[in-house]
């Protein structure tokens, strides 16, 4: 079930029952009641309450917490607590811990310091999630379970024994013989060739930390696999005792997972955990303040409805953050909470929970700040939270919208993790991403991320008349398949520099680029280069424009139907070589471009291309804001978000309904207040 069956714009907060005294509970959550919050998100770290000793199991504790929610009406999101082995686990089964790459164990003293591969781990999972479920499952202050909190955060990387044992077993599933194998991952190169399974390990140190790129890749592939399978422990358990009503999620999302499949095979909708703020850190160099980076967290957001279109933000930043290791950022600004807020709904979220009720005054924590702060009084920030809520109940006919988006990225995991082992392509995709998304962001043509699964389909595909693949280096036979037909039914394609040299293990292709794509595009690759550092980026001369190469330059020659659009110019050796080919195919064309995207290149398509913006006909607003559209039955929901500090100006094109502050707003123009949010109603 989707999301909008369950929340429908509803304000949680997370609390934690165990950190403050229990004669707080009620007036806590009554506080919360007042203004505006129904839902707790509470036990994500409290395993030791439920089994103080391997197999005793206690459930007072939370049984009198939940017996508080009932008679207030709170609403409580449960949480199975394995994201912190008790430490008499973390003590007696080593086997249970995590390592890092030189093979030394994380100790207790943190969180997620467990490996999802021992045996032990999940037996004594099994073990504290039936007991939970068997107890607490038809709770009626129960709305919901979040698996574990946050896989994969701190580390997305598992280099315990457990893991060797398991990646071993994983290898021989997929690979079948030691043979194939070594031919998948090229060990005859440096004489790796494996003999035995038994001398398999996940990555290990190794002289000067160069290892196997293609063992790297498949481990990545086996983490995913292993994180999922964890995941799927729990939710098989919960599901075996959960009323049909009570939906299951997670809070991510993080690396080195595929959080696609993870919410397919064992969630009802994904949670983000949201912290705009996160681009401030007062150690560090100061963000340019031209761009206001707190804007960033849209491209996550995206990331996150690219899992589920509707989506719940578990943990959404109500103050300062900051940890006791050395990161702090400022505290939310006047109207910052409410704007960061509404950027979570305007892009897909129907519940939204903040991070934390009050804010610790014991542990790593202390700097990351809730709502309130140390002392529990009312402050200003509880007073924006109240008035946000207020806002979303005003929009609640607006849970089950859809973003809309005028075009996608594809993105697939293939590529994804392959970056993370490959240096050059994860150079030249930062800085794609990065354009891409500024230029969507800037000229108000709104972008989803599609990804290329196995179970993608060609309608997918045809919800956009354009669609952008950046860097797709390794391109399997079944994408290339999808891509001519999308294309070949009338789509347009960009397909920018390194793509198709690479096969699904990560080794390079003995054809010319774009490899299996040379169908598809219209020009094979003869030579390439980074640009040269202490040269000036050779520029791009396409038709009246002269856009600069960045990063990267493919030297295209273009086949017969190849039509050359754009020449190489400057000072480099390849001047006059075609940097942009299109081909037409059946009722669309293809794009190839010879470099990495600028944000100037990637606005330069988005002009001369077939795509609209979805605001044109309602409103126009300066670039700084972003703007942002759901639509459900033929209503529309138009979202203005001013995230910097000056005011900016909008201009509607019709009267409108405004519905936070429920007022008509005349056509014509208007001034967003520094950090203001408008939410029009069509
Ligand atoms: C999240 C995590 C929370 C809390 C918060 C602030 O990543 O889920 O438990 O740690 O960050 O650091």
């Amino acid at each position: 079930m989707g999301i909008e069956s369950y929340m429908g714009m509803t304000t949680g907060v997370c609390y934690y029952p165990e950190h403050w005294e229990e004669k707080d509970w009620k007036p806590d959550l009554l506080q919360m009641l007042e203004n505006g919050i129904h839902v707790v998100r509470v036990a994500e770290f409290a395993w030791s309450f439920f089994e103080p000793e391997e197999g005793v199991f206690t459930f007072d504790f939370f049984d009198r917490f939940l017996e508080v929610a009932r008679e207030t009406g709170m609403k409580v999101i449960f949480c199975t607590p394995t994201a912190t082995p008790p430490a008499w686990a973390s003590n007696q089964y080593p086997e249970i811990l995590n390592a890092n790459r030189q093979g030394v164990l994380y100790r207790h003293g943190h969180r997620r310091h467990y490996n999802y591969n021992s045996p032990k781990y999940r037996e004594l999972t099994r073990n504290i999630v039936t007991r939970l479920a068997e107890h607490y499952a038809g709770h009626p202050a129960i709305i919901g379970w979040q698996l574990d909190n946050e896989f994969n955060c701190g580390t997305d990387e598992f280099y315990s024994q457990s893991d060797s044992l398991a990646f071993r077993v994983y290898l021989r599933k997929k690979y079948g013989t030691l043979e194939a194998l070594n031919k998948a991952w090229g060990t005859v190169f440096w004489n790796q060739s494996y003999t035995s399974w038994e001398e398999v390990f996940v990555p290990r140190p190794t002289v000067a930390g160069y290892t196997n790129p293609h063992m790297e890749l498949e481990f990545i592939r086996f983490i995913s696999q292993s994180t999922r399978e964890f995941a799927k422990l729990q939710s098989d358990i919960l599901r075996q005792y959960l009323p049909k009503e009570t939906f299951i999620t997670t809070n991510g999302i993080f690396g080195n997972v595929d959080n696609h499949a993870m919410t397919e095979e064992s969630l009802d909708f994904i949670t983000y955990d949201s912290y705009p703020n996160f681009a401030y850190d007062v150690f560090s160099s100061a963000p340019d303040p031209k761009e206001p980076e707190d804007r960033k967290w849209s491209r996550n957001l995206a990331q996150v409805r690219s899992i589920c279109p509707h989506f719940g933000i578990m943990e959404q930043q109500s103050g300062p953050c900051g940890s006791v290791e050395g990161y702090g950022s400022p505290t939310p600004n006047p109207g910052q909470i409410k704007l960061w807020t509404l950027q979570s709904v305007a892009h897909g979220a129907d519940f939204v929970s903040y991070f934390r009720w009050k804010t610790a005054t014991i542990g790593s924590e202390i700097y990351w700040h809730g709502i309130l702060d140390y002392d529990g009084r009312e402050n200003r920030r509880l007073r924006e939270v109240r008035e946000t809520a207020a806002g979303l109940q005003k929009l609640r006919d607006a849970a089950g919208s859809t973003y809309k988006a005028s075009f996608a990225l594809l993105q697939d995991y293939d590529n994804l993790w392959d970056n993370r082992v490959d240096p050059w392509m994860e150079r030249i995709d930062r800085q794609s991403q990065k354009a891409w998304f500024q230029a969507s962001q800037k000229s108000h043509i709104p972008m989803d991320y599609l990804y290329l699964r196995e179970n993608t389909t060609l309608e997918q595909l045809q919800r956009y008349p354009l669609l952008v693949y950046p860097h797709g280096a390794i391109l399997r036979e079944s994408t290339v398949r999808l891509l001519e037909a999308y294309v070949e039914q009338g789509g347009t394609l960009i397909l920018g520099c390194r793509t198709g040299f690479k096969d699904e293990y990560g080794r390079c292709l003995r054809l010319p680029a774009p490899g299996l794509a040379r169908g598809l595009s219209g020009a094979t690759v003869e030579e390439f280069t980074f640009l040269r550092p202490e040269d000036p980026a050779p520029s791009i001369r396409w038709g009246e424009k002269t856009l600069e190469a960045s990063v990267f330059a493919d030297l295209l020659s273009p086949d017969p139907e190849g039509e050359v659009l754009a020449t190489f110019e400057g000072g480099c050796f390849y001047a006059g070589t075609p940097a942009l080919v299109r081909k037409q195919t059946g009722r669309g064309a293809v794009y190839a471009y010879a470099s990495a995207f600028t944000e100037e290149s990637a606005r330069a398509f988005l002009e001369a291309l077939p795509v609209e913006s979805p605001f044109a006909p309602y409103l126009e607003g300066e670039e700084a804001c972003e703007l942002a559209l759901r639509e459900k039955e033929g209503k529309k929901f138009l979202f203005v978000l001013n995230y910097s500090k000056e005011p900016r100006e909008i201009f509607l094109k019709q009267p409108m309904e405004e519905r936070l502050e429920g007022k008509l707003h005349p056509e014509g123009k208007e001034q967003v207040e520094p950090y203001g949010v408008r939410v029009f109603a069509l």
